[in-house]
């Protein structure tokens, strides 16, 4: 792992403040994809609220921006489950230090409040609305570069990836990370030792809710048979003991936090959140470092760079 990683870590700790533990998975995800270059006619497919690109891309937002003020938390509980990120303030603007060192030009997603979050970042030319679950609305051969880091939330994943081959031009770049069932490895190891009750509240309906989840060996099939060629794959964390950190973590309270957040001053949060980022970029730097222990087959993430 190099510098960029360190950087990297310090950055998304900083925009994930209360949710730490997802700062140190963007690094990595980030890092793995240093080298991908979004080459016109580009496209983000399931962008969300364009903050992992806008900070992978190089963008700067400033410490007074808090990612965590516009939410719906409130509504939030273990019993009646809603995605306390799927809100949009139309006061909503973050406060940009330096925008990324490039754009992409498409973005999508089926939030129309996430779009309207990534709409505030100019990072993407254009934001659709769509759903992954119907054909993607673009010409056949369009792209030359696509990414996804969110293909697996369709019902039918085999009409997905053959739609992305449809739109990817002959010389096009499809890059994909994605999860394999070992991504929950640590809950599938607590539910023995843990009632269902905490299991739940660990898991947040998150086993439930990732329907396409393939391992290594599943997701090649899938890729040939929808006649992509494999160029490259990579391991995206280097080993388990991050993925038990990300599948406890602050999650559960995470509602919570969001809401004790909101009632402090500007002045007040600041001031936590500077030493509140510090320790966990003391806690988490030496996991950068960490020596690479996963073979492919059993690797919870990965990258795919394919090609037509
Ligand atoms: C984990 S988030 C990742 C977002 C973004 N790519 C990022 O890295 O921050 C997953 C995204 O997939 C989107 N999504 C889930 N199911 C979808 C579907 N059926 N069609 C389109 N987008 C979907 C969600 O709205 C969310 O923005």
């Amino acid at each position: 792992m190099n510098k960029n990683y360190e950087e990297k870590l310090l950055k998304f700790l900083k925009l994930f403040w209360l949710r730490p533990e997802n700062g140190l998975l963007l690094a990595f995800k980030s890092g793995i994809m240093e080298d991908i270059k979004f080459e016109s006619p580009s496209l983000d497919l399931s962008c969300g609220d364009g903050m992992y690109m806008f900070t992978h891309l190089g963008g700067t937002f400033s410490d007074n921006f808090d990612y965590f003020k516009s939410t719906q938390a409130e509504k939030f509980s273990h019993d009646s489950f809603v995605d306390i990120y799927d809100a949009f303030d139309p006061n909503y603007s973050p406060e940009i230090i330096s925008p990324p060192k490039s754009q992409i030009d498409y973005g999508t997603d089926w939030k129309q409040t996430l779009l309207n979050k990534a709409a505030t970042l100019n990072i993407y030319k254009n934001l659709i609305l769509h759903d992954n679950n119907k054909k993607l609305p673009f010409e056949d051969n369009f792209f030359k570069t696509i990414y996804s880091n969110s293909i697996y939330w369709v019902e039918t994943i085999d009409f997905l990836i053959a739609d992305l081959y449809r739109i990817l031009r002959p010389d096009g770049t499809l890059v994909l990370q994605i999860m394999t069932p070992y991504h929950h490895e640590t809950l599938d190891k607590l539910d023995n030792l843990f009632s269902k009750e905490a299991i739940d509240i660990l898991d947040r309906q998150r086993r439930d809710s990732y329907k396409g989840l393939k391992t290594y060996d599943e997701w090649i099939k899938l890729f040939k048979k929808a006649g992509f060629k494999i160029k490259e794959t990579r391991n995206v964390y280097p080993n388990e003991f991050i993925l038990d950190l990300w599948n406890i973590g602050l999650r559960p309270i995470a509602h919570l936090l969001i809401q004790m957040n909101d009632a402090l001053s500007p002045e007040k949060r600041l001031q936590i959140k500077k030493p509140w980022v510090d320790i966990f970029f003391k806690l988490f730097k030496p996991l950068l470092f960490s020596q690479e222990s996963f073979k492919f087959e059993k690797s919870p993430y990965l990258l795919f760079i394919l090609e037509k």
